[in-house]
């Protein structure tokens, strides 16, 4: 009898596990080719910022959104690292994400999970799996900014 794998979700580290990292071609492209990077944010005019910062590494995100008022959808997504390569494409693939078809409704995107990221990245090793994490947290952050702000006007 054949024994069955225990594959994780995302997992890509494959017979190398815990010794050599492996990137899929997805991971290295948005690494390359960030969609959506915002360097200088003065004359943006968004509705929702957020920062979110990562303690064990240092690394921190910025993140802007703008949000149809009609629909309630994210209509544009801006964002900007102090991160790793990890953080980087993940946070490249959220930026299309949540954009992509029209948009996807704010509420909605606070339900996001990084494994959804990482299986649009066709995987992450898994001790880059929290790097998912950063701009997912500064996008939260933002929505929960333009809630804020939508409320008090
Ligand atoms: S090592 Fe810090 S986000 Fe990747």
């Amino acid at each position: 009898m054949k024994k069955k794998k225990n594959k994780k979700i995302g997992d890509v580290i494959g017979k190398n596990k815990g010794k050599s990292w492996l990137y899929t071609g997805i991971v290295k492209d948005h690494f390359f080719h960030p969609r959506n990077v915002l360097l200088d944010e003065t004359n943006y005019q968004y509705d929702g910022k957020g920062i979110a910062g990562n303690p064990l590494c240092g690394d921190i995100m910025a993140l802007w959104i703008k949000v149809d008022p009609k629909t309630q959808k994210i209509k544009d997504c801006k964002w900007r690292t102090y991160g790793c390569a990890s953080a980087i494409s993940a946070t490249s693939m959220l930026s299309v994400m949540v954009t992509e078809k029209g948009g996807i409704a704010v509420k909605k995107a606070l339900n996001l999970k990084p494994q959804q990221i990482i299986e649009r990245l066709g995987g992450l090793p898994e001790l880059k799996f929290h790097c998912s994490v950063l701009g997912l947290d500064a996008l939260k952050e933002a929505i929960n900014d333009y809630l804020k702000n939508k409320e008090t006007k």
